[in-house]
């Protein structure tokens, strides 16, 4: 992942690549390694779902904080415990077994689920960060380790200030004389304005210290839990150094609510956009943008309002990717146009090629350069050769389409037989006229013509017409005669009868025909 450098002045925040491996920096300075609490209930979520796995841009909000410390090199033990399975298979796709997994249950508090990763202790100091914490930065990581080392502190953590009284969810950091402590938001009755440094979750405490306190953090009488955050004043009881590091409170925000959620994913698309926009990417209206944080996008290209741009999407230069469409793991080479509501999925789009509006590319089809798939066109597991058009109605599946070819409106393969499917292969110059069934396995080969309307059901040799097709008959004076004979039922009197006409619904007390 790209880490970022932020500037915080306002609302405006300005971000920009910063990727430098740790080598001379503070961190290769300090003998660090990072536990990760992920092991909470998620409670305020309300989701039945652990919040550490939900994806914010598209990936999962516990990885965020992990891969954040890999590329610090800091190695990392996660504390789990609530949907541990589900936490530990999103962690070990992303890092392999390089992070160690430490088991708090049942969970009974930040400072419990510390405690459960005592076995792994193996540095001089621990990096401890609330896994709901996805905003923090590389920049807060290394400013924090360098005030640690410097000052030789027993425990150094992030702060940042926020007077807004509706702010909720935070520890208070109050300070008296030279005393710190931390109060948790529940048991916080003083004025919030007077009282506005937060507590980040975010704390460097020299291992030694950690492994004296840890087993004397006292219960909450009114939670039960045992609150990490007790360390702070552990330490200044003691005499120990405790330093503190402010941060921009947008990059401390933690997680709890699916608001706080909602906001979070603001400032993280934010930041994915300001940085397409610095390379040459313009937006039209990137407030409506779904995008996630590993798709690329090349210099020049345009995109329309409500666009999704989702999982591993790449798009070249100079392409025009208009509104309501969206892009699945969808490989898009240079100037090509997505007109309106196109959907393209897992499927490349060659350099040049014009697609939709309305047209559904998926299941790793390939539409070659300058092939135009028009509108309420469907293609799956097909490959449409270079410069072929199927601009109208058609649905292209399990097809190998050649080059130059031409698809009429309304075309259909019948690619499924109700047990397998078959392919149908289009040489390179063949014509499929309008409205044309192609039962597969079927080929058409090079150059041939189908006629419109044509059901075809054999192979179409090059360079040949195949008109498969009932004959039409033409019935001369047809229609006189059967009006002619629906007058005579009525004076007849005979009893009303419908009369179904060429498709018309005719009932003898209306007389269309007259
Ligand atoms: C915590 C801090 C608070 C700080 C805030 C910053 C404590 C007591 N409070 O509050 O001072 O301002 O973060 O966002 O630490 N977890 C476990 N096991 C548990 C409980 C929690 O692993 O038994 C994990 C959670 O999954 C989560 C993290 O620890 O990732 C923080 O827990 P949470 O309950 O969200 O703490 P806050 O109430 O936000
Ligand atoms: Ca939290």
């Amino acid at each position: 992942m790209i880490q970022k450098k932020l500037i915080i002045a306002g609302a405006l925040i300005a971000s920009f690549a910063h990727i430098e491996n740790t080598r001379g920096s503070i961190m290769s300075k300090i003998s660090l390694q990072g536990v990760v609490l992920a092991a909470g209930k998620s409670t305020r979520f309300k989701t039945e779902k652990s919040k550490l796995v939900t994806k914010i841009c598209g990936q999962e909000m516990i990885l965020y904080c992990t891969k954040l410390l890999e590329s610090l090199e800091i190695p990392t033990t996660l504390v789990v415990g609530y949907q541990r399975e589900q936490v530990e298979q999103v962690v070990k796709y992303a890092h392999g077994d390089t992070v160690n997994f430490a088991l708090q249950a049942p969970q009974k508090g930040t400072g419990h689920a510390v405690q459960c990763s005592k076995e792994f202790w193996h540095k001089d100091h621990v990096l401890i960060l609330n896994g709901d914490g996805p905003l923090v930065t590389r920049d807060i990581i290394e400013n924090l380790a360098k005030v640690h080392q410097e000052s030789d502190a027993a425990i150094s953590f992030v702060t940042a200030h926020n007077p807004d009284p509706s702010v909720v969810g935070y520890g208070r950091v109050i300070t008296t004389g030279n005393s710190v402590k931390i109060v948790e938001q529940k048991h916080f009755t003083g004025d919030p304005q007077e009282h506005c440094c937060l507590n980040a979750g975010i704390y460097i405490v020299r291992t030694d210290f950690l492994r004296e306190v840890i087993d004397t953090i006292p219960e909450n009488e009114v939670t039960h839990e045992w609150y990490l955050t007790d360390l702070v004043h552990l330490a200044c009881a003691q005499g120990r150094i405790v330093k503190t590091v402010d941060a921009p409170f947008d990059r401390i925000r933690g997680v709890n609510t699916l608001k706080e959620l909602w906001t979070l994913e603001q400032i993280i698309r934010y930041d994915v956009i300001s940085e397409h926009m610095a390379n040459g990417v313009r937006f039209s209206a990137p407030q409506t943008m779904h995008i996630d944080l590993d798709v690329q996008i090349g210099a020049g290209t345009v995109i329309g309002c409500s666009v999704h741009l989702l999982n591993g999407t790449r798009i070249g230069k100079n392409c025009r990717i208009e509104s309501g469409s969206t892009l699945k793991d969808a490989h898009i080479g240079d100037t090509v146009t997505i007109f309106q509501n196109s959907i393209v999925d897992n499927s490349d789009i060659e350099s040049g090629a014009l697609i939709g509006p309305f047209a559904h590319i998926r299941k790793e089809s390939k539409i070659a350069q300058n092939a135009q798939i028009g509108n309420f066109v469907e293609v799956s597991k097909s490959t449409i050769g270079q410069g072929s058009k199927a601009k109208h109605l058609a649905y292209l599946g399990n097809a190998i389409i050649g080059s130059n070819v031409n698809i009429g409106a309304g075309t259909i393969t019948c690619n499924y037989d109700g047990t397998h499917k078959h392919v149908t292969t289009i040489e390179d110059g063949a014509f499929i006229g309008s409205n044309n069934t192609l039962i597969a396995p079927v080929t058409v080969h090079k150059g041939a013509y189908t006629a419109a309307g044509s059901v075809i059901t054999n192979d179409v040799p090059a360079g040949a017409l195949a008109i498969a097709r009932e004959r039409q008959t033409n019935k001369e004076n047809y229609v006189e005669q059967l009006i002619n004979r629906d007058l005579k039922n009525e004076s007849d009197e005979t009893p009303e009868k419908p009369t179904a006409f060429m498709g018309a619904f005719k009932d003898t007390n209306h007389h269309h025909f007259q």
